[in-house]
């Protein structure tokens, strides 16, 4: 019977049929998988797209990366969503693509609390966001959960006590070094404060935390930050690829992990070396990050994954958040003149000018409303990543009027995004309430923190919050100030270069919006050129501005 069935069955109908059996098996996996999803909760709108598996969606996400468009990208995904033209400020969206699982996009503060404290338990990086990244970030603190992930975060800890925390000291050895760096060339009196500020917390971070610098300001050396650099940008599109990431060669990405891996090795030959005098100290008091691994482990995997996870986290945070204020500093001479004054006060400027303390630092309310509003228009981790880890749901964003909430499988894909959020109007007051002072959210104005307006809980949250909040926040805040404090006792005025870095080139093309490149971290697009003059040098008239009536010419 079978055997004629089999000799009756050309090729062609085989094929047919299997393709059949294929299609059928994929929609009834389909419906099982929406009848959970509707038992957990509501859906949210859906992401259009044309293509089989949103290939174009990927594909389209991947040129807006390229052009620098990604806010662009996530913010219109959203708005023209299935559904949302429905709902009142629509602020979530999902992408249900059939292969893989659903992803969901949000800008919802409710949403971003959930997952970052009301139901810590129900998401976390996840098996996939540990597998995508091992071979970069190994088993270390950001991309593990449960027991791996809190014991790297007690390993950390120590680090960030306030004793420690308020040795100021450490930075002006750095500081030092990067101010007459400033100053440019003869060739060139611009300078890209990027590739400064990469070496200068770079610097800052080895030696606060392995007791011991890089000295890279003194000794540029381009082979580690270069390879570092590829290696983001890799692992960027290891995350924008998914679920086909699998396609993209490793090969080169592999290159530079070893040269990364190279200039951490000295590391961690220190750590195996540590007389064991060094180890008989006390285990919860480790006097660096090294003793503390080596009481930790011996194994020198876990030790680079530690050692890897610490560079990238202390590196490039402070780094592109600096970078990106002293292109603002640049362009608003009027608030470089306001934190002038506050430091003055203070401090005083010019070379017999006090050095700031901790406490200095955290009652200049000025420089606090920078750092404040330039990590809220600039927050370093702009799009952030958590499945999740249960069958579970989000609190809002669900069902026809989008308020309902969402029902969520476990191994859903969030992404969430505080920087949207931290633009969004709808958080801010009004033009029309604000009367003459209207501060434009999508622009960097350090005034709307001084006038009695705070955010509301979780809709400012540039160093995340719960369990997993950066716990470097307090250390990237005290370094942060310390640098702009000490730069702007020295220099007076700060004028915006051109974008080649060519010449001195003041005030060519340094109109333009600002290209800002998404890779795991945010990344100023292009050179980042400033000026910087002394305060008794060359034509300066410090009379520009006005300080007391800063940022009218933006009033509504
Ligand atoms: C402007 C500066 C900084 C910002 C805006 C920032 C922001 C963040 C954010 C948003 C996270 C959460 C990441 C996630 O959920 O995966 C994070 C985690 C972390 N940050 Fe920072 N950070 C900054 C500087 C630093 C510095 C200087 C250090 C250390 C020297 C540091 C150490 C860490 C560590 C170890 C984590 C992982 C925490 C965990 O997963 O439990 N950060 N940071
Ligand atoms: C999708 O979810 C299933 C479980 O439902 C899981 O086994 C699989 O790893 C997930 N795939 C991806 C690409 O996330
Ligand atoms: C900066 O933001 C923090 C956190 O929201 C807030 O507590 C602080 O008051 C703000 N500082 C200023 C000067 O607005």
């Amino acid at each position: 019977m079978l055997e004629i069935l089999v000799a009756q069955i050309t090729p062609v109908k085989a094929c047919v049929c299997l393709v059949g059996i294929f299609f059928l098996a994929g929609l009834l996996r389909r419906l099982q998988v929406s009848r959970e999803n509707s038992r957990l909760g509501e859906r949210a709108p859906r992401i259009r797209f044309q293509l089989p598996y949103a290939i174009d969606h990927i594909y389209q996400y991947v040129v807006a990366n390229h052009n620098c468009q990604d806010l662009v990208f996530w913010q219109s995904s959203i708005l023209n969503a299935q559904g949302a033209s429905s709902i009142d400020h629509p602020q979530t969206a999902e992408l249900d693509a059939g292969i893989s699982n659903r992803t969901i996009v949000t800008t919802d503060p409710q949403n971003i609390r959930a997952l970052l404290t009301g139901q810590f338990a129900d998401f976390g990086k996840g098996e996939e966001f540990h597998r995508d990244w091992k071979e970069f970030l190994g088993d270390s603190i950001f991309v593990t959960d449960g027991e791996l992930w809190s014991r790297s975060r007690q390993l950390i800890r120590p680090m960030f006590t306030r004793d420690r925390i308020v040795d100021t000291e450490l930075f002006e050895k750095h500081i030092q070094h990067l101010i007459p760096l400033l100053a440019g060339t003869p060739d060139s009196k611009a300078v890209d404060v990027v590739p400064l500020f990469l070496r200068y917390t770079l610097d800052a971070a080895t030696d606060y935390l392995l007791g011991e610098g890089t000295n890279s300001l003194q000794n540029p050396a381009t082979t580690f930050a270069e390879a570092f650099k590829y290696v983001q940008h890799r692992q960027g599109e290891i995350f924008r690829y998914v679920p086909f990431n699998f396609l993209l060669s490793r090969t080169k990405f592999r290159q530079n992990l070893k040269i990364m891996n190279d200039f951490i090795q000295p590391y961690i030959d220190r750590v195996l070396s540590l007389p064991p005098s060094d180890l008989t100290q006390d285990p919860s008091k480790p006097s660096t990050f090294l003793h503390a691994l080596a009481h930790f482990t011996r194994d020198p995997q876990i030790l680079r994954d530690q050692l890897t996870a610490i560079l990238l986290a202390g590196r490039d945070t402070t780094a592109t958040t600096l970078s990106f204020c002293l292109y603002e500093l640049s362009r608003n001479p009027s608030v470089v003149q306001s934190l002038r004054a506050e430091i003055s006060t203070r401090l005083g400027l010019g070379p017999s000018s006090k050095t700031p303390t901790y406490t200095d630092l955290k009652e200049m309310k000025y420089l606090a409303a920078i750092l404040n509003e330039t990590t809220r228009l600039y927050p370093v981790v702009p799009f952030n990543l958590r499945y999740a880890l249960s069958p579970t749901t989000l609190p809002t964003g669900g069902g026809p009027t989008g308020s309902s909430p969402i029902g969520i499988r476990p191994h859903t894909r969030i992404i969430y995004s505080t920087m949207l959020m931290q633009r969004d109007p709808a958080y801010y007051p009004p033009p029309e309430e604000s009367k003459a002072y209207y501060y434009d959210p999508g622009k960097w104005i350090p005034e709307r923190w001084m006038r009695g307006w705070v955010p509301a809980p979780w809709r400012f949250v540039p160093f995340n919050g719960g369990p997993r909040i950066c716990p470097g926040q307090q250390f990237a805040l005290v370094e942060m100030g310390y640098t702009l404090v000490r730069i702007l006792q020295v220099y007076g005025c700060l004028r915006a270069g051109r974008g080649d870095g060519r010449g001195d080139g003041v005030g060519e093309g340094v109109e333009g919006d600002l290209r800002m490149r998404f890779e795991i971290t945010l990344n100023p697009g292009s050179e980042l050129n400033c000026v910087f003059e002394r305060d008794d040098g060359g034509g300066y008239d410090g009379g520009q501005g006005g300080g007391g009536d800063v940022k009218k010419e933006r009033s509504a």
